[in-house]
């Protein structure tokens, strides 16, 4: 298949990156199903899109018109069959577990097209692994966006094992023309991007843990000391801690080294429900406006 030929792409999952993906992918003219697994978490995606776009409208960067034009081509539904069976390429954007992706992935084996391909967006799982649930591991691959999937520019792409070299080219080309830039990453954990991201989360988290410094203030000497955008806490809220620790989790076990051990207080905090953003709270408190940071026990 080239990238002329995809007219549907399903995407998995209607959480951060998955209204995201859906959001992208309209935009650039596809048709989308976007699938999730309860109706008001499908709800909440695609209100999260409208309120993306409408944002577009009130700045005059997208009119009205071609806002509800992004939205007709956008299908929100609970039902997996409908969704991917005639599917050209699927974006699976669901949690960060294996278990539950290779389960996901047996299923849509049964359901789509032979040709269709199966694009992951794992922050660290392994691509053969989850191949290895499917029979078509020729054309499985990663496809690693990063959040906001809508203003971010790179895609990492990663072969599995036995990925064919026309499925990189397909998701190659259909990544340039969701208008970004791809780095090729050979399969390890995190890939490259989130290699150097997760001991940078994580390490952060310890110097809160041992009272080096506050959450304020490490987000302000991040910021103005390397003008990163956002400071470590703050992108912790953006990214989930959920999410945060799934990944470092998997690290732990894949590298099986010592230097990635998950500071108790992130996991502290997920067991808690604090999960940043999506939840109202993590470091910071969102229901305060500013956002204000949280203590810890
Ligand atoms: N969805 C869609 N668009 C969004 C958005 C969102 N959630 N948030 C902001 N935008 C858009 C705005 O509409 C605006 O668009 P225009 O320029 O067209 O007007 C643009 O982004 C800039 O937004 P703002 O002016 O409101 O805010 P900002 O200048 O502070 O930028 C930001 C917001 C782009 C999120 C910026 O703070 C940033 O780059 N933060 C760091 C993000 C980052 O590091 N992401 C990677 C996370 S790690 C990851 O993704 C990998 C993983 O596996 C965990
Ligand atoms: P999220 O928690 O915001 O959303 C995940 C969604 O998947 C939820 O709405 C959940 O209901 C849904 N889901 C669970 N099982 C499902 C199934 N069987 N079918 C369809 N949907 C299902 O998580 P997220 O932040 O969007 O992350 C999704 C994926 O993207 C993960 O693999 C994550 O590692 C990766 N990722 C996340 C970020 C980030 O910054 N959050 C960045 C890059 C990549």
């Amino acid at each position: 298949m080239k990238v002329e030929d995809v007219k549907k792409i399903c995407v998995l999952g209607a959480g951060l990156m998955g209204n995201g993906f859906a959001q992208t992918c309209a935009q650039a003219g596809f048709e989308v199903a976007m699938r999730d697994i309860e109706d008001r978490f499908v709800e909440n995606g695609l209100n999260m899109i409208k309120k993306n776009l409408s944002r577009g409208v009130k700045k005059e960067k997208i009119t009205q018109e071609q806002m509800d034009t992004i939205l007709g081509r956008i299908n929100g539904t609970t039902d997996l069959k409908a969704a991917a069976s005639d599917a050209d390429v699927v974006i699976e954007a669901i949690v960060e577990n294996l278990d539950l992706k290779k389960k996901v992935y047996a299923e849509l084996e049964e359901i789509c097209k032979p040709d269709c391909v199966f694009g992951s967006n794992t922050s660290s799982i392994s691509i053969t692994d989850m191949a290895s649930a499917t029979k078509r591991t020729d054309k499985f691959i990663g496809m690693h966006f990063f959040n906001p999937v809508p203003v971010m520019r790179l895609v990492e792409i990663i072969k599995g094992y036995e990925t064919s070299d026309e499925t990189y080219q397909l998701i190659d080309g259909l990544s340039k023309k969701l208008g970004k830039q791809t780095v090729l990453v050979n399969e390890a954990p995190g890939f490259a991007v989130n290699r150097l991201l997760l001991p940078f989360f994580l390490e952060a988290i310890f110097t809160l843990q041992e009272g080096v410094t506050t959450v304020e203030d490490m987000d302000k000497a991040i910021t103005l000391g390397l003008n990163h955008p956002m400071g470590p806490f703050t992108l912790l809220d953006f990214v989930g801690l959920d999410t945060t620790l799934f990944i470092a989790d998997y690290f732990y076990k894949e590298f099986q080294d010592s230097k990635y051990r998950v500071p108790t207080l992130l996991r502290k905090m997920v067991r808690a429900n604090n999960l940043g953003r999506k939840t109202g709270k993590g470091f910071y408190d969102y229901s305060q406006k500013p956002p204000v940071p949280c203590s810890f026990r």
